[in-house]
């Protein structure tokens, strides 16, 4: 059955940025017409599920660029740490107590809370074991996702649940590969997750960038604290990026999370490759990390995309909240109009499609475009009168309760507060029981 979405603002996110007053159709799981739609248009389908947009705001669902979902269950148990201490003494061990289950509902929980604030798809770095079962999660939640496994072949800091040989964590990814690229009528997606140079020994780096030169896509972080770039100093005799440059891991395919310490070397190859920098402000304000330059940056032609990191160092999954802060926090340096709400918008739109390598599918509201769309409403004391420049009202008024409808491959996915395709109840009372199991396993 087709989704008509009637009467509303629809903010296109085009090549020409339009924003327009109508209607949009969507058929088999992509728009098919937006704007004033022709009656022969509309009549060709088979049926219509109506969805009354009067007074609402049409965007595309937001596409969070980095994501931990397996982190989900570990909201509010490392604070004040910075980046290897939190790693080591935190998040590892806690990541290591993982069983399947477990997993499964920390990412229906992360899951539940990106649906709920109208993101669509997301780049998730998963973890070293039993990542089938956030795939799994994101099959039948009909949520859009791009992951992989967390590859992490150096032993050393690494509780025992984490270790992996070289050979396994390859093998292990390609099989992951394998299974899930493009299932889900191409909702699923893979990208190699070697975590991040001091996890991953060279070998094994060479083994990703070889599959990334067939084509594969790949995720991981760099240069986020300036402990983690001295100590890759000392062991590749390199910077971050100009280390992952050397080993082939830079380009349109590649997408690095942070960023925040380059030298005008890396800033330059980031550019010249096409390479995706993963902005996380959340993240890299709580963790102490310090502040990529984003408008800077930005400026020379970096991709820049968006996203909240995992929850337990943000603590929430908001986009919204993403935005503001990448919207505000680099105002002090390049001054109040040095980058405009718009630019904000599109790398949390635009910029996600283009990491997760879906620039053709989703991202924008266009004709034959995935229906991946979120309807807003904005008609609330908070976000009223708002003023002219709707990416403005988008960024720094709107935020997470605005979101009313959220459709992912043209499938309502939430509606009015309810999930249509998860068990709200069962995930929370499953979620609190695996955290505290979970925090049991650890001691
Ligand atoms: N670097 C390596 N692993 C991680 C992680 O899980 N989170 C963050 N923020 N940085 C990392």
């Amino acid at each position: 059955m087709d989704l008509l979405f009637s009467g509303g603002t629809i903010v296109t996110m085009d090549p020409e940025r339009r924003v327009l007053e109508g209607d949009l159709l969507v058929r088999d799981g992509r728009i098919v017409a937006l704007g004033e739609i022709p009656g022969e248009v509309l009549a060709a389908g088979h049926g219509q599920r109506p969805v009354d947009c009067r007074g609402k705001i049409l965007i595309p669902g937001l596409i969070q660029s980095h994501v931990h979902l397996c982190q989900t269950l570990f909201r509010g148990q490392a604070e004040e740490l910075e980046l290897l201490d939190w790693l080591r003494e935190r998040i590892w061990p806690f990541e290591a107590a993982h069983d399947p289950e477990s997993l499964r509902v920390s990412a229906e929980l992360g899951i539940a809370e990106l649906i709920a604030g109208g993101t669509t798809a997301c780049l998730d770095m998963g973890t070293v074991r039993h990542t089938d079962a956030i795939f799994e999660a994101a099959e039948e939640t009909g949520f859009r996702l791009t992951g992989g496994k967390a590859m992490m072949d150096v032993r050393r800091g690494l509780p025992a649940g984490l270790r992996e040989k070289t050979s396994d964590s390859l093998k292990e990814s390609d099989r992951l590969r394998e299974r899930w690229e493009g299932e889900a009528g191409g909702r699923l997606r893979y990208a190699y997750a070697p975590r991040f140079v001091l996890s991953c020994t060279e070998e094994l780096l060479q083994g990703v960038a070889e599959r990334c030169a067939d084509g594969a896509r790949v995720h991981t972080h760099a240069s986020e604290s300036q402990e983690e770039l001295a100590a890759v100093r000392e062991r590749s005799g390199l910077d971050n990026v100009a280390y992952l440059d050397r080993l082939g891991l830079t380009g349109e395919r590649v997408a690095l999370a942070h960023c925040v310490w380059l030298t005008a070397r890396e800033q330059r190859i980031l550019a010249e490759t096409g390479t995706h920098l993963l902005h996380c402000p959340s993240s890299n304000l709580k963790l102490g990390s310090g502040l990529a330059k984003i408008p800077e940056l930005e400026a020379l032609g970096v991709h820049v995309a968006l996203g909240p990191d995992g929850a337990p160092c943000n603590n929430n999954l908001d986009q919204w909240v993403e935005m503001r802060l990448m919207a505000l926090i680099h105002l002090p340096r390049v001054g109040p109009a040095g980058f405009p709400a718009r630019k904000v918008f599109e790398a949390a739109t635009l910029g996600g499609a283009r990491a997760l390598g879906l620039e053709q599918e989703v991202g924008s509201l266009e004709v034959g475009k995935r229906g991946d769309l979120a309807v807003l409403d904005l008609q609330r004391p908070a976000t009223l009168p708002g003023g002219q420049d709707i990416y403005s009202r988008l960024v720094f008024s709107a935020g997470r309760d605005c979101v009313e409808t959220v459709a992912i491959d043209g499938q309502i996915v939430f509606d009015h507060g309810v999930f249509l395709t998860l068990d709200r109840d069962r995930v929370l009372r499953e979620a609190d029981a695996h955290a505290r199991a979970i925090v049991g396993r650890i001691g």
